[in-house]
């Protein structure tokens, strides 16, 4: 066989320079085909370490010739390439999103309005699965794999790669009579069974699982380092194409020719149909045996076959008019009620958590859900023993979503919510019209300070992490942090020998090199831009979006924490809740304290300025809409960045509205009833062009 022979080959002696590039391609060919054959077509040609003997050889060839190794070769599906931050990339065509529907009647809804559309004009429907995992667009050139963006917001996403080329699934090279310049959009997946089995490694590590396939997938892909992606075993379910030179006048059709291009299509899964009896029974079959894919999928999509139709039936506000998604209805178990525990969080909230009697739901074991909270729990009259319907629907945690009480077991106990913290022993409060209880003792309560220090030093917070959940803990509990000041002030001689405990009981001791790493990223955490250090305080209802528009109004933390109430609701999408909890924080001596201390450590507590002109200075602007050249937030910034004020509303006082597509009937009406000039966004560019340049 052929690969026998290449393996005898194997043997490296030194090569001249022509062997070794002959020598790379064939290998990179090979492994290619052997890939193809196993993870599109599912069969395996040969062992796993005859395969990995080819791979090490082109390994090892690839360093000692790199000039040769090819920018598609499969080596590239071990990872290697670490990306900081990931490049924005606008799309070519914008990625959309699907009008959906849980009802038949809406899909026979769906069809009569594509009918009258299209008079008379014969046409038939594909029916496929809607893949839940994350979307992405790959752009083929040549037939070479040459970028891979996520959705982001529909008009740009990120450059992820590096990362992508490490799904086995995807060609990087194709094959067969492929356009020269095409795209291919789909979804990442991570199947049930890596997704169980890479959860499970995660547990073992002392690691908080993933709550569900698509949490994982996305989670991957926002990885940094592509070796660390390869190590998951994500799988990609392809279901469009895009391009100006495409073949096949259908949908289904150029499915089936991308089949011949290298990519994984189970046509069994694809359905051509050309009623809506069919749709139906499609629908009706997958809603029963969806359990039996190896990855998820929360619905059905239906699409008009015949791709000149697209154009003709067009768009609505978001979504197609040529497509439809039916979703299932989450699924529902009923299960056994065995206790209620309760949970602090960082803010000091009691979430009550119930423990089930573990019931299969969705793909995975379910063993607890939330609860919400208290008024929850006596709304639905829930009793221990009780037996309760749990859903798991899109969100992340499953939950109870009623009671059996025409069967309530003679020996359910109705309970008492507890009344005092379960960490610190507070007596529990309740402020006025909020539905939840929490524990006031922020400044003494372990689990709250713990929490607070987790959460400042997360990913999207500081990032700090060469200092993880247990080294806080245990930082915590030896006395040397109390507060996130108090990292700051941590000596590398304080942690060298210091030991932690993980969640498996291994032991562990921070050395001189892991000291010198946990300096090293508290320094570069003084460099993190001010919008995630306010994230970082954890204020209450001050999330990532929140802590940015905070920031773009207020420009530093003097201005932010001298505010009152009534400026702090200026700010859009701050309501009056978030406003009150930020005056609360700032009229705390403690919190003021704490951010002297920050400042004095050297974190970012202002603004960088990116001045680009002064042409806008002295007028007013409010943005409304959707843009074609930029998202809403990169216009507020411009604005800003040429010396305009961004307002949240209409006012007297507003000079424009930059409005884009679809924008509110609330703005337009209080626009030319102020008479407030509506300028679009050319219109604005070109105010924006400063002649004095
Ligand atoms: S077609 C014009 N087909 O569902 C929209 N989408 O809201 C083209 N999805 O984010 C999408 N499976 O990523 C299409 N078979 C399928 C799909 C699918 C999953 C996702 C898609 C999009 C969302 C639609």
């Amino acid at each position: 066989m052929l690969y026998r022979t290449l393996l005898c080959n194997a043997i490296l002696i030194s090569m001249d320079n022509t062997t070794a590039q002959k020598r790379i391609q064939e290998l990179s060919q090979l492994i290619d085909n052997y890939n193809y054959e196993y993870y599109v077509n599912d069969t395996s040609i040969i062992t796993d370490y005859e395969f990995d003997l080819l791979m090490a050889e082109l390994m090892q060839l690839e360093k000692e010739y790199p000039e040769y190794a090819l920018p598609s070769s499969p080596t590239k599906r071990v990872g290697g390439e670490v990306n900081k931050t990931f490049k924005q990339v606008k799309h070519k065509y914008p990625m959309l999103s699907l009008g959906n529907t849980y009802s038949i009647e809406e899909i026979v809804e769906f069809d009569n309005r594509v009918r009258k559309l299209l008079g008379d004009r014969p046409l038939s429907y594909t029916c496929e699965l809607k893949y839940d995992g994350v979307a992405v667009g790959l752009s083929y050139e040549d037939g070479v794999l040459v970028q891979a963006v996520t959705r982001g917001n529909g008009a740009e996403g990120d450059d992820i790669t590096d990362n992508i080329r490490t799904i086995r699934s995807i060609p990087l090279k194709l094959r067969g009579h492929y356009p020269a310049v095409f795209e291919v959009r789909g979804e990442v997946v991570f199947p049930w069974k890596d997704f169980d089995d890479f959860n499970e490694y995660r547990a073992n590590n002392g690691e908080e699982p993933f709550a569900n396939p698509r949490n994982a997938a996305s989670g991957s892909l926002k990885l940094q380092d592509s070796k660390e992606v390869a190590k998951r075993k994500l799988d990609f379910c392809f279901y469009s194409l895009m391009g100006e030179d495409l073949p096949s006048t259908t949908h289904y059709g150029r499915l089936t020719e991308a089949k011949d291009w290298g990519f994984k299509i189970e046509k069994d899964l694809v359905k051509e149909c050309c009623s809506i009896d069919e749709i139906q029974d499609y629908i009706a079959y997958w809603d029963k045996h969806r359990s039996e894919l190896p990855y998820a999928i929360d619905g059905i999509v239906i699409k008009v076959n015949e791709v000149e139709l697209w154009d003709e039936l067009g768009m609505t506000a978001k979504s197609p008019r040529w497509a439809i998604a039916y979703k299932f209805k989450a699924e529902r178990v009923a299960t056994r009620l065995v206790s209620v525990n309760f949970q602090v969080g960082r803010t000091g909230i009691v979430t009550p958590v119930a423990n089930l009697e573990p019931v299969w739901l969705g793909g995975t074991t379910v063993r607890r859900a939330t609860l919400n909270n208290a008024d929850f729990i006596e709304k639905m009259d829930i009793r221990i023993n009780d037996i309760v319907f749990v859903e798991k629907g899109g969100e992340i945690i499953p939950k109870i979503v009623g009671v059996d009480v025409d069967n309530r077991p003679v020996d359910a106990l109705p309970f008492t919510y507890i009344a005092h913290c379960p960490v610190c022993g507070s007596a529990l409060v309740r402020n006025e019209g909020e539905a939840g209880y929490y524990c006031p003792n922020e400044d003494g309560c372990p689990t709250q300070l713990i929490g607070k220090l987790e959460h400042f030093v997360s990913r999207k917070a500081m990032n700090i992490d060469t200092i993880g959940s247990e080294r806080l803990a245990m930082l915590f509990e030896k006395g040397l942090v109390k507060t996130v000041a108090d990292l700051y002030d941590l000596k590398r001689e304080q942690l060298i020998g210091l030991e932690s405990v993980s969640e498996n009981k291994k032991r562990t001791s921070i050395q001189e090199k892991g000291a010198d790493n946990i300096i090293a990223a508290l320094e570069l955490s003084k460099q993190v831009p001010f919008e995630r250090v306010l994230y970082a305080l954890g204020i209450r209802f001050v999330g990532e979006v929140g802590a940015k528009k905070l920031v773009r109004y207020f420009k530093n933390i003097d201005t932010l924490a001298q505010a009152n109430i009534m400026e702090l609701a200026m700010v859009e999408d701050v309501g009056e809740k978030t406003a009150i909890s930020i005056f609360d924080f700032f009229n705390n001596t403690k919190h003021l304290e704490l951010v002297v201390r920050l400042k004095k450590a050297g974190l970012q507590f202002k603004v960088q300025e990116t001045k680009v002109s002064n042409v806008l200075e002295g007028l007013s602007f409010v943005v409304s809409g959707v843009f074609s050249k930029f998202s809403r937030e990169q216009l507020k910034q411009h604005i800003e960045q040429h010396g305009g004020k961004v307002l949240s509303s209409v006012s007297s006082k507003t000079s424009y509205i930059v409005a884009g597509d679809k924008m509110g009937p609330e703005k337009l009406k209080k626009a030319e009833k102020l008479n407030v000039k509506v300028i679009d966004e050319d219109t604005y560019l070109e105010m924006c062009k400063d002649d004095s340049l």
